[in-house]
């Protein structure tokens, strides 16, 4: 029998334990994520509750009842100026990957994105992660920058590799 096909819709507060355990898949053995130690639900809690009060898009994959991945946007840098700027993220459960979930998720929080008016959206992802390099550049981003050994996991240096997606050509409101 074929597998049920993701739904994608926004997250509620209920989801935030399946967001962690999904996240902490990562923390744990690669380095999409730059976190050496396990996430808490209390601080994905906080975090959920900052980005959700601010209007800032959260997303969640679903197969049959069960969250399959997640993905966000939300501040690239704090100062006023970078406002029309968001960064993304986005994690899929090992057991999904692969299937077509993060491009589902990837998509969706362009849409997002477009309709909140985002003039550019960025994502900032190692240099080893080459699925995440590669599904940003299939949804148009492009690379714009890299930044040699700006981190270090697993006793080796992290390469940042900048992507951005410019969303509209229309003056600066
Ligand atoms: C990166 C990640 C979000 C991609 O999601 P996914 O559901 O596995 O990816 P998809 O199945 O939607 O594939 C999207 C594209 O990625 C590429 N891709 C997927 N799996 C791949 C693999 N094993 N090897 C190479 N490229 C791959 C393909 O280009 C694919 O395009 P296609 O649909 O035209 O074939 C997911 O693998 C993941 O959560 N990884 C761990 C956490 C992470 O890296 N998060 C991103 C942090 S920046």
């Amino acid at each position: 029998m074929a597998e049920p096909m993701p739904i994608l819709r926004p997250a509620t507060a209920q989801d935030v334990p399946a967001m962690v355990a999904i996240y902490n898949q990562s923390v744990a053995v690669n380095t999409a994520s730059w976190d050496t130690e396990p996430q808490t639900v209390p601080e994905r809690r906080a975090w959920f509750e900052e980005r959700s009060a601010a209007g800032q898009a959260i997303l969640i994959a679903e197969v049959a009842g069960r969250v399959v991945g997640w993905a966000s946007w939300g501040p690239f840098r704090g100062k006023a100026g970078y406002r029309m700027t968001r960064e993304d993220t986005l994690y899929v459960d090992e057991s999904a990957r692969g299937l077509g979930v993060g491009r589902l998720l990837l998509g969706g929080l362009v849409s997002t994105a477009r309709e909140a008016g985002v003039h550019v959206l960025m994502a900032a992802v190692s240099h080893e992660n080459d699925v995440s390099i590669a599904l940003h550049e299939k949804l148009g981003f492009v690379e714009v920058g890299r930044l040699p050994q700006a981190g270090a996991k697993f006793g080796r240096w992290l390469d940042l590799v900048l992507l951005q997606l410019t969303l509209d050509d229309r003056p600066l409101p």
